[in-house]
């Protein structure tokens, strides 16, 4: 008899995003006139730069010549784009990565799930509330959490640090001690930041504990201000403690061809259970060449114009405009008396809920008297509820009318 891994029956029936776009549907269903403005997924609107769709364009093409074909590549990604990423992306704020740290990938959401496997079941994971939902799923799956718990809306066995208006979405240390800690800076949902002091403060923690950090910096791009960090590499000491998670979805406008990296320093270690040290990056580069063959040679030359002028140049004016986006959404809401989180630093709006509704009744509101599609806060985790989220990622007269709809009600 064929058994079922059960901690998936642990799981919510369905993924945030899942039900999201199914109650959306249903609604589109029963009124085929309206029309819907979605600002919930952080989907990106805007199309990719034609300089890199031309060097996919031409990698295709090689593809078609004897001479130029290529077949498996790489898992670990291609040298010519692990060097532009060490170059670009490290080498320029003056961090100092080998090539052979980074690992190239088909998306932060897959590998930020997936690195849950390298480490022990009985590891004590912590999570900021509310969350991107992968961390806790994956390690649900896993088999990290005997049960959900109901009454307390939390898994069993992990560690929840609330981020609130009232800790100013700050997570504070935990109390017992964690083995494997989720940060994602700046942060999917809630929008906000950490100081260099406020993630000096993880990574003492990490190194004290000998802990791992798992940094999710897909938003990295979107930082304005100048004292936030845009690696956990800058930070004295993290390259002992931390894997940090890259992307080119939120940038490059990747969400639909797919690819992203992982940095996994060298100096990083694991414990057996006899407390030998074990290196974090060969576990990771068996774990690859084992399940991955690789993102295709066409994505990782799409990647690699990325970083060409021209190419930096137009992602830096789409970032502003979803920027902008978020900047009105934030202004309008403002005015008209709501409180308003995050949309300095990153593409998401944080939005506390009018006349104490949950989040579900929130959604539902606007999107029966609207016609607007956001993210409930709780369907981030229980510090979430009470809380809303927009993005910025839509089409800038979306946003507009979004806002003018909003202001009608
Ligand atoms: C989000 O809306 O939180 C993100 O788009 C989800 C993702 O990047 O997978």
């Amino acid at each position: 008899m064929i058994k079922i891994n059960e901690s998936f029956l642990k799981l919510k029936d369905n993924y945030l995003f899942s039900t999201i776009n199914q109650k959306t549907k249903e609604y589109k269903n029963k009124n085929p006139e309206k029309k819907i403005i979605n600002l919930g997924i952080g989907d990106v609107t805007l199309p990719i730069p034609s300089i890199i769709t031309k060097a996919m364009s031409k990698a295709c093409e090689e593809m078609s010549d004897a001479e130029t074909f290529r077949g498996y590549g790489p898992e670990q990604g291609y040298e010519f784009l692990r060097e532009k990423i060490q170059q670009e992306d490290y080498g320029k704020r003056n961090i100092n990565i080998d090539k052979t740290e980074i690992f190239v990938s088909d998306g932060a959401k897959c590998d930020t799930a997936n690195i849950s496997e390298l480490f022990d079941i009985s590891n004590k994971v912590a999570i900021t509330d509310p969350v991107y939902p992968v961390y806790l799923d994956s390690n649900i799956i896993a088999g990290r959490s005997k049960k959900y718990i109901k009454e307390l809306e939390r898994f069993d066995g992990i560690t929840y640090l609330s981020c609130i208006s009232e800790n100013n979405f700050i997570p504070e240390l935990p109390k017992e001690k964690c083995d494997m800690i989720y940060l994602c800076y700046p942060n999917n949902p809630t929008g906000t930041v950490l100081t260099n002091e406020q993630l000096k403060v993880w990574v003492d923690y990490a190194r004290e504990n000998r802990a791992i950090i798992l940094f999710d910096s897909a938003y990295e791009k979107y930082i304005t201000q100048k004292d936030i960090p845009h690696s956990i590499y800058e930070i004295e000491g993290a390259k002992e403690v931390a894997i940090e998670f890259r992307s080119f979805s939120k940038t490059a406008g990747f969400t639909g061809i797919r690819c992203a990296y992982t940095v996994v320093p060298k100096q990083l270690v694991g414990y057996t259970n006899k407390g030998n040290e074990i290196s974090i990056n060969s576990l990771w580069r068996r774990r690859s060449s084992c399940k991955f063959n690789g993102v295709s040679y066409i994505t990782q030359r799409g990647a690699e114009a990325v970083y060409t002028k021209e190419a930096q140049q137009l992602i830096e004016e789409n970032i502003k405009y979803y920027l902008s986006n978020t900047n009105e959404l934030k202004i309008n809401l403002e005015k008209l008396g709501y409180k308003v989180y995050g949309g300095i630093n990153s593409p998401y709006v944080w939005i506390k809920t009018p006349k104490q509704q949950s989040s579900w009744e929130f959604f539902d509101y606007l999107l029966e008297k609207a016609n607007i599609v956001g993210t409930p806060g709780s369907g981030f985790g229980p510090s979430g509820e009470g809380y809303f989220r927009l993005t910025g990622f839509g089409k800038k007269e979306d946003t507009i009318e979004a806002i003018e709809r909003i202001k009608k009600l």
